[in-house]
């Protein structure tokens, strides 16, 4: 690329994972109190402090020109959408960024863009005073957020307040097919029409499925997301577990055995269950459709999809999440349901021991057999409440 000459040059780096308001309104303000020559918008690669994204670079590339369309932006030649970052293929710091953009306009004003939640953290930042010798930051403060004391650091700050959507409530909302206020209208086309943040897998589904099995499917990825965004879990692993959980649900036995022995040697008492309550076998045929016909290939997520119908005594989050979740989702109107729901945002593993309870309660009132591993992780529970 030339060496261009530009007398003011905004930088605006972040994961737009999806771009929301929030980000529109940044580049708006900039534009107002900045008068920039170029504002380049920087879709990261990945991010050190967060998930793996939602979507690939391409795809928040296009969604960040669909919002700026919505915004009256899209034939503004000062923005450019730029690959920095995904042409190097790897997480890149900001001060690399900076340091690239500096390079292009030497003789620039450079301005960093950013919102006030992440000039709290910029100390952090890894070399933070490389970024400051070359640009300057500009900062617009969320609404409802107050910038704590001086904060001890240079920075500029841009006119007015600036909505504080958060990217992951709305792709926890986006991965479940909420409705989620705060997208640009064009984007929120554009997330639609490709199918993206699993919208794709949700239609396949819908498609595969009794409309009130996909209803409850729904409800699982709503409280699970929900419980994920509580407690740190990924969202994208977290959805496909709870999306692709009761995917086997409406085979025959003789299908849901065939699928289940494709993978034997993982799943305990399944010549048991078989007998005595071929039912459970979904969980196991599940796990193995989610990896053969779905593609996934993530362990936690097959895993949570495989023991979801009767839990597991060593655990892991996801597991915990997907199995209270299923019981507990708003769609279930047995009497202890909401009030599993309501706990399982204060304290999961007493929501998990007591959705085990239900569960076995539930089975042992009818007479039924009771799987191994449900007896185990209930045993484990009462064990380490006791210890
Ligand atoms: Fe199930
Ligand atoms: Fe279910």
């Amino acid at each position: 690329m030339n060496r261009q000459k530009a007398v003011k040059v905004v930088v605006y780096g972040g994961m737009f994972d999806p771009p929301h308001e929030g980000h529109f309104s940044l580049i708006r303000a900039a534009l107002r109190d900045i008068g920039p020559d170029i504002l380049y918008v920087v879709p990261g690669f990945g991010s050190p402090f967060k998930e793996p994204p939602g979507a690939d670079f391409a795809a928040r590339a296009a969604m960040v020109r669909s919002g700026l369309r919505s915004h009256g932006l899209g034939g503004d030649v000062r923005i450019k959408v730029h690959p920095y970052e995904a042409r190097r293929g790897r997480v890149t710091y900001t001060w690399r960024t900076i340091a690239f953009f500096r390079r292009l306009h030497p003789d620039a004003s450079l301005y960093f863009l950013m919102g006030s939640d992440c000039l709290e953290t910029f100390r952090r930042w890894k070399n933070y005073r490389r970024i400051l010798s070359s640009a300057r930051l500009l900062v617009g403060v969320r609404a409802g957020f107050s910038l704590r004391g001086p904060v001890s650091l240079p920075y500029k700050r841009l006119r007015g307040r600036f909505p504080a959507v958060s990217s992951t409530a709305l792709k926890a909302g986006l991965f479940s097919g909420s409705r989620v206020p705060g997208l640009p209208g064009d984007t929120a086309k554009y997330i639609a029409v490709r199918g993206l943040y699993l919208g794709g897998l949700r239609a396949r589904l819908k498609r595969s499925m009794p409309p009130a099995r996909f209803r409850h499917t729904l409800g699982v990825a709503r409280l699970a997301l929900a419980l994920a965004q509580r407690y740190g879990a990924d969202p994208r692993r977290t959805a496909l577990a709870a999306l692709l959980h009761d995917v086997a649900r409406g085979l025959s036995k003789e299908a849901m055995l065939a699928r289940a022995a494709v993978c034997r040697p993982g799943m305990p008492a399944m010549r048991a269950a078989t007998r005595n309550a071929p039912v459970v076998l979904h969980a196991y045929a599940g796990a193995v459709i989610a990896e053969k016909k779905y593609g996934v290939k993530d362990p936690e997520v097959l895993r949570a999809i495989r023991v979801h119908a009767f839990g597991r005594a060593s655990s892991g989050l996801l597991d915990k999440i997907i199995f209270t979740a299923d019981l507990a989702e708003a769609g279930r109107n047995f009497p202890e349901a909401r009030a599993i729901r309501e706990l399982a945002f204060k304290d999961l593993d007493a929501a998990y021991a007591a959705a085990q309870r239900v569960k076995l309660a539930h089975v042992i009132g009818l007479g039924g057999w009771v799987h191994p591993e449900s007896v185990k992780a209930w045993n484990s529970h009462l064990e380490k409440i006791r210890s």
